[in-house]
């Protein structure tokens, strides 16, 4: 069992029982004050009649909350009925009436105070709440669980301008707004908004003819920053209703821009939450991916509210029936709005980046775990970014039309319940008529699966063979086959493509044989059809020619990227490793294809990262060295540079993008194409000077970054640095910007010096996690050198400061542990320098339950 200390168990979903009350109606007053908010409480309960048995004590979650009075259908309930303890408080059975009765508590908490920004807490003199998962309880006594869904009505008190709550407006007056909302719903998606706020206004109409209100509230001054928000909310709406036929419900949707936020956005209902730096931008202060990001994520918190809201999880131990389904849903829009190929490869890489490296080391978990201690450390790559690519699996496995069917089944069948991944499945099966018990243990193993394939060719006959094996994760030393679609093609010697369709691999080794004239060349998990590491036998040259004759994207790209992990890997070990010219050539081939989309061959002449390379070797049994790879790196990027110099001048010269900024997906390729150019040619000749040129003569944030970047990599940036702050100083995003291009870009060796400087700088924020992050986090996860850096001196810094974070935000410091996953994978001096940094962090006083559990994981005192 998983345990940290006697006061914690692990919650375990074995141990589920359905709640003993259900709530109906919640009508809650807030009585607005920065240091001591009165909410009134009055819930109209019930004994939940799928609970059987003789009558039940009454438990109600609450943290923090100082109890004003409670009653009992208007009885006051004398203290020594009341069992309070740190958690929440209890009243025994005799006292409970036994059918319908209606709860009242009037409850004391201080927003002003609160710098864990969970529950009701302020951020720039404005009230908001975040409730997901357990943040309700926080607010006021409740059953705080999904699985307990009511109505609410909401009041709010204050002497502020805008006061909002979740559904529709009922009435308002000078300092008191009434909200109804009519969709039963768990607690996790209450939110609270009062503040100084100013809305920009649209309006969508919806396919059955319903006119929505649709509102961004900012900041003063924020206003126009808000137009390409705005445009994605729309084209997110669109959408929804033409590819899941899923219409709005309410009569306005509010989406509130906030700049203190633990996360990205959050979707309580009908009145969206975002962190302010996925909601406001414009040319001069956002980069093409901040516009990406925005639109993926306007769209993903949209989505929830049928796949998420509508139908929302049982238990915590669900999340991924929100999330990966969801996280699949925005993958889809971006791909259609964007280009899919390209969409998909960022997915990938994203995939690998976060969830391959979280399953090889100590936090490996399920899709679906098992148990947690606190839940806010199950929001993971895992949860999110797996679990929607078993959803990815499932559409490929049924088909998209019977995929279709199965979701209209699901929203048929589930709309206003709270749901298990049982449901989920069985709507597939029901639609399909397959059996998916097999499929189901995706679910429930964690780990990478190993796809080896064997190629033989006699007689002509072509055959693969695949085996394949997941290595052991904590807890689950054994592991079963998996059900993995292999998405194929087969390529003659000449280039011609001569078959392609779907292998599915069920068992530990399987063979699938072609009759064919000559030996083809395969290209294997197309479009990446499973989240597996394929261990191909293939040698350089089997993937230049598919990185020449791939007509997958996806593979193309990806033959390039393991030739580039392979020769970095190389590079980093021995001395004196040259790439073949055919490396080179085939580069330069891709870069001037005139069939190619530039947003794609930006991808293709982009390096694996640090990390990427540390993965790739340790999962081969090596020790990687950060700081090795990091030159190899470096040095592989010089080599393309001057050996493709002419084209990439070519480039960098004709994909200019004319006229105005404009963030759409042809322009931002073209931006980025050529700023990969760039790179390249600063790689092999800084003095050339382009960067700077670059830098000084940008209309828009994405070329000035990618600038600004090249120059602090390469050690040029003390001018641009000092004009950049000079002219963004009163930008909050942007200076989180200029702290992050420091963080990431300066090279390893006064990576820990700059970083530890820039946090006694003024502008460095401890309470504010995007400040946080964009400093500490950009530098623990984004300069793997510069962390790595022998001596430990990164390790120390950044556990100095998560000490100190975990007083204020638990849990972001916890999050941020993450930095240490992949602790074991390196050599011994650098493996024990972590694990004592991490043993540091451990012997905190009152280090909170969050960083507790995951600081308990990544050493693996897992026992009990
Ligand atoms: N449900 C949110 C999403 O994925 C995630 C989220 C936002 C969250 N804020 C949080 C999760 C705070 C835990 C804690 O869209
Ligand atoms: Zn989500």
């Amino acid at each position: 069992m998983l345990r940290t200390d006697a006061q914690t168990p692990a919650i375990r979903l074995a141990d589920y029982t359905p709640p003993a009350y259900l709530v109906d109606r919640a009508e809650l007053t807030f009585r607005l004050d920065p240091e001591a908010t009165r909410v009134l409480a009055r819930l109209e309960m019930r004994p939940n009649p799928a609970v059987s048995g003789p009558s039940r004590d009454l438990r109600l979650d609450g943290r923090g909350l100082k109890l004003i009075s409670a009653a009992i259908n208007a009885s006051p309930l004398a203290p020594d009925v009341l069992v309070q303890d740190d958690e929440g408080l209890s009243v025994s059975a005799e006292h409970i009436p036994d059918g319908p009765f209606v709860w009242t508590a009037e409850t004391e908490i201080a927003p002003l105070s609160n710098s864990a920004l969970e529950g009701l807490y302020m951020s720039g003199g404005m009230y908001c709440t975040q409730c997901e998962a357990q943040g309700f309880r926080k607010i006021t006594f409740y059953p705080d669980r999904p699985d307990v869904m009511a109505t609410y009505r909401v009041r709010i008190e204050g002497d502020v301008p805008v006061l909002l709550s979740n559904g529709n407006l009922t009435g308002q007056g000078p300092g008191w707004a009434e909200w109804e909302d009519p969709h039963r719903k768990p607690s996790y998606l209450f939110a609270l908004v009062a503040g100084d706020l100013r809305a920009v206004e649209d309006r969508f109409v919806t396919c059955s003819g319903r006119d929505v209100l649709l509102q961004i509230w900012v900041r003063a001054g924020d206003e126009p920053r808000c137009a390409y928000a705005m445009d994605a909310l729309k084209r997110s709406m669109a959408w929804d209703e033409e590819v899941y036929g899923r219409e709005y419900d309410l009569d306005r949707f509010m989406i509130v821009a906030v700049d203190d936020f633990n996360m990205g956005a959050m979707e309580n209902k009908g009145l969206n939450i975002f962190n302010s730096k996925y909601v406001l931008a414009s040319p001069e202060t956002a980069t093409d991916s901040d516009y990406a990001n925005i639109e993926a994520i306007i769209a993903h918190e949209y989505f929830h509210n049928w796949t998420g809201n509508r139908i929302t999880c049982r238990d915590w131990f669900q999340l991924c029936l929100k999330e990966g389904l969801t996280v699949f849903r925005d993958q889809q829009f971006s791909g259609d709005q964007r280009s899919r190929a390209v969409k998909r490869i960022e997915d990938v890489i994203r995939l690998r980046a976060a969830q391959f490296r979280e399953d090889a080391g100590p936090l490996a978990h399920p899709v679906r775990p098992e148990e947690y201690i606190e839940i806010n450390n199950f929001y993971t790559a895992t949860v999110y970014e797996k679990g929607a690519e078993l959803i990815g699996m499932l559409r490929r496995l049924v088909g998209a039309e019977t995929y279709a069917e199965a979701l209209d089944l699901y929203f048929r069948r589930h709309d206003g319940e709270a749901c298990t991944i049982e449901d989920w499945i069985k709507v597939f099966e029901d639609a399909s008529g397959r059996d998916l018990s097999h499929f189901k243990l995706w679910y429930s193993q964690a780990g990478t699966p190993r796809l080896g394939v064997k190629e033989t060719f006699a007689d002509g006959r072509y055959t693969l063979t695949f085996s394949q094996h997941t290595p052991a994760t904590p807890g689950q030393p054994h592991k079963a086959e998996v059900v993995i679609p292999v998405a194929y093609g087969l390529i003659s010697p000449g280039g011609e493509e001569f078959e392609t369709g779907l292998m599915e691999i069920t068992r530990s080794e399987q063979s699938f044989s072609w009759d064919v004239a000559e030996k083809p060349v395969p290209s294997l998990l197309r479009e990446f059809s499973a989240p597996v590491i394929l261990e191909r036998e293939t040698g350089p040259e089997q993937l230049s020619f598919l990185l020449a004759k791939d007509t997958d994207p996806f593979n193309k790209w990806e033959a390039g990227r393991s030739l580039a992990l392979a020769l970095i890997g190389q590079m980093s070990r021995e001395a004196g490793v040259e790439p073949a010219d055919e490396y080179f050539s085939a580069l330069a081939e891709v870069a001037t294809d005139p069939m190619l989309d530039p947003a794609f061959k930006a991808l293709a002449l982009a390096l694996p990262s640090v990390d990427e390379v540390v993965a790739a070797l340790a999962s081969e049994g090596h020790t990687p060295d950060p700081l090795s790879i990091h030159e190899a790196r470096r040095a592989l990027e010089r080599k393309i540079g001057a050996s493709i110099r002419e084209p990439l001048e070519a480039i960098y010269a004709e994909h200019t993008v004319s006229g105005p900024y404009t963030p759409d997906a042809s322009s931002a390729g073209r931006r980025a194409f050529r700023s990969r150019a760039l790179a390249l040619l600063t790689a092999d000749n800084p003095d050339a000077g382009l960067a700077e040129t670059q830098f000084s003569s940008a209309d828009n944030m994405t070329e000035r970054m990618s600038a600004l970047s090249l120059l602090v990599a390469h050690g040029r940036e003390d001018d641009a640095l000092r004009q950049f702050y000079a002219d963004w100083s009163s930008d909050r995003l942007v200076v989180d910007k200029w702290f992050a291009v420091q963080a990431v870009q300066t090279p390893p060796e006064k990576a820990v010096l700059v970083v530890d400087e820039l946090t006694r700088h003024p502008d460095f924020d401890l309470k504010n996690p995007n400040r946080f992050r964009s400093l500490i986090g950009s530098f623990a996860m984004g300069n793997t050198a510069g962390f790595h850096v022998p001596g430990g001196a990164g390790y120390r810094l950044v556990v100095d400061w998560l000490i100190r974070l975990d007083d204020v935000n638990p849990q972001t410091t916890a999050r941020l542990t993450s930095a240490f996953s992949a602790w074991r994978s390196f050599a011994e001096d650098r493996r024990i320098a972590m694990r004592e940094q991490l043993e540091r962090l451990l012997a905190k006083r009152d280090l909170s339950k969050d960083t507790n559990e995951m600081v308990s994981r990544l050493l693996g005192i897992t026992g009990g």
